[in-house]
């Protein structure tokens, strides 16, 4: 154990795990430099956050500049980077999405999402989906049912919560087609026995699911949902912390499968990993929500902003390539998925791709990651899982990555992939 590992061990509440425990002293691109000098391809990119990689110039030279002249307002007085930020983001969002509020994390935007949707429905209930992952805080948890283990311990959660299935085509055995038929069965079956739909609120999902297991909604069940959610004066809600800001091909995988939420939540990529998050709406869902009914200290922070403001710009140049990078990166995980065993599935959109590892016996294998992981560590590269079984990669290089640092890293996870089965 290293001086600072010690250190960290002893004062850092263990609750907090770090996935690699190797010091990092400097970031830049898609590179990240050791206190020991080694270089290492950061994939993991801080959980789909530097989707711009490390400390992109105009992101950085927007941030000091701010940081040299106001790093704090607490809603005391107005500050034009907010103002800034908001434009810019509304310029990119899905149709219907005019104005912002701007909040901190990801889980705070999500309960902020789900506070303005009860206020302005007067309806309590929340519908979510299994394996969504939406935060951890006390209500955000409440709609996180990716890995049992998040809510262990912290009930009672909220209530009225009620939770269906989202379709997992892979992990069910069944076509795409099949598995969008038994998940909007069952929700329908939630409205026949649970609770009916005038009594919803909103949907609570992702487009693509993260944490869960890197599944995509498909075209056909987001817009089902967006047809129920029509028919019965539902919200939908799509949390976009993990898809958004050019991550899935488009801005937001809403625009990829032309779907129009009501409300949009944003978080991660948002200022390419100053914290910052936000909730869009249409200004007259927004004009609904009584002045002073929620609120925030650090919500919309100047640097933050100034940063997301830059980082939007920045984004312009790269979100168009992201189908080009994509398809290439997917021809190559499916070619490694004809040559391994091990690799049952490879899934996603854009540069979020899911590898996911199964044993022989078609079982998630949770052990192949833990190898990977560790192989690809060894060989200079930072990677991530996902999924309740921890069997998923989680692919989310860059989105500006060159060829060559893509072909490297999918290189080194090959070679991984490779010792494992031995
Ligand atoms: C889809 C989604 N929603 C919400 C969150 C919570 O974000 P935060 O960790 O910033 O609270 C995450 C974080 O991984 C996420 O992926």
């Amino acid at each position: 154990m290293t001086d600072l590992q010690k250190r960290f061990h002893d004062i850092i509440a263990p609750v907090i795990e770090f996935d690699y425990e190797t010091e990092i002293i400097d970031g830049k691109g898609s590179w990240v430099t050791a206190a020991d000098g080694r270089q290492y391809l950061d994939f993991a990119c801080g959980i789909a956050v530097t989707n711009m990689g490390h400390r992109p110039d105009a992101v950085v030279a927007a941030a000091q500049a701010q940081l040299n002249r106001l790093w704090h307002a607490g809603g005391a007085y107005l500050y034009e980077p907010i103002v800034e930020a908001a434009e810019k983001i509304v310029d990119i969002t899905p149709d219907g999405i005019d104005k912002i509020l701007f909040m901190n994390s990801g889980a705070e935007a999500v309960e902020a999402s789900v506070k303005l949707a009860r206020k302005v429905s007067g309806r309590q209930g929340i519908i979510t989906f299994r394996a969504g992952f939406h935060g951890r805080t006390m209500g955000s948890v409440t709609y996180t049912t990716s890995k049992a283990k998040y809510r262990q311990g912290y009930h009672p959660l909220l209530p009225s919560t009620f939770v269906t299935p989202f379709p997992h085509p892979f992990g069910w055995g069944m076509t795409q087609e099949d598995a969008n038929a038994y998940a909007l069965r069952e929700l329908e079956f939630k409205f026949r026995y649970e609770v009916t739909p005038g009594e919803i609120a909103a949907f609570l999902v992702e487009p693509m699911q993260g944490e869960g297991g890197y599944y995509p909604a498909s075209h056909q069940f987001i817009h089902a949902l967006r047809a129920i959610a029509d028919e019965h004066g539902i919200l939908l809600i799509a949390d976009e912390v993990q898809t958004g800001f050019g991550r899935t091909g488009d801005w937001f995988t809403s625009q990829v499968y032309d779907v129009r939420p009501d409300i949009l939540v944003m978080g991660k990529a948002i200022a390419n990993g100053l914290p910052l998050s936000a909730v869009g709406a249409s200004a007259a869902v927004f004009d609904a929500w009584p002045s002073g009914s929620h609120g925030t200290t650090f919500g919309g922070n100047p640097v933050s902003c100034a940063a997301s403001a830059a980082n939007v710009d920045a984004l312009r140049d790269v979100v168009p390539t992201v189908d080009r990078v994509s398809e290439y990166a997917f021809s190559r995980w499916n070619e490694l998925k004809e040559r391994h065993r091990t690799i049952g599935d490879v899934r996603g959109l854009g540069l979020m791709i899911g590898i996911e590892l199964v044993t022989e016996g078609n079982e998630p294998d949770t052990e192949a990651f833990a190898s990977i992981g560790k192989h690809a560590h060894q060989a200079g590269m930072f990677i991530l899982n996902c999924g309740p079984a921890g069997n998923v990669i989680r692919f989310i290089p860059p989105l500006n990555v060159s060829r060559d640092d893509l072909d490297r890293g999918i290189d080194i996870l090959s070679d991984a992939i490779k010792a494992y089965e031995g």
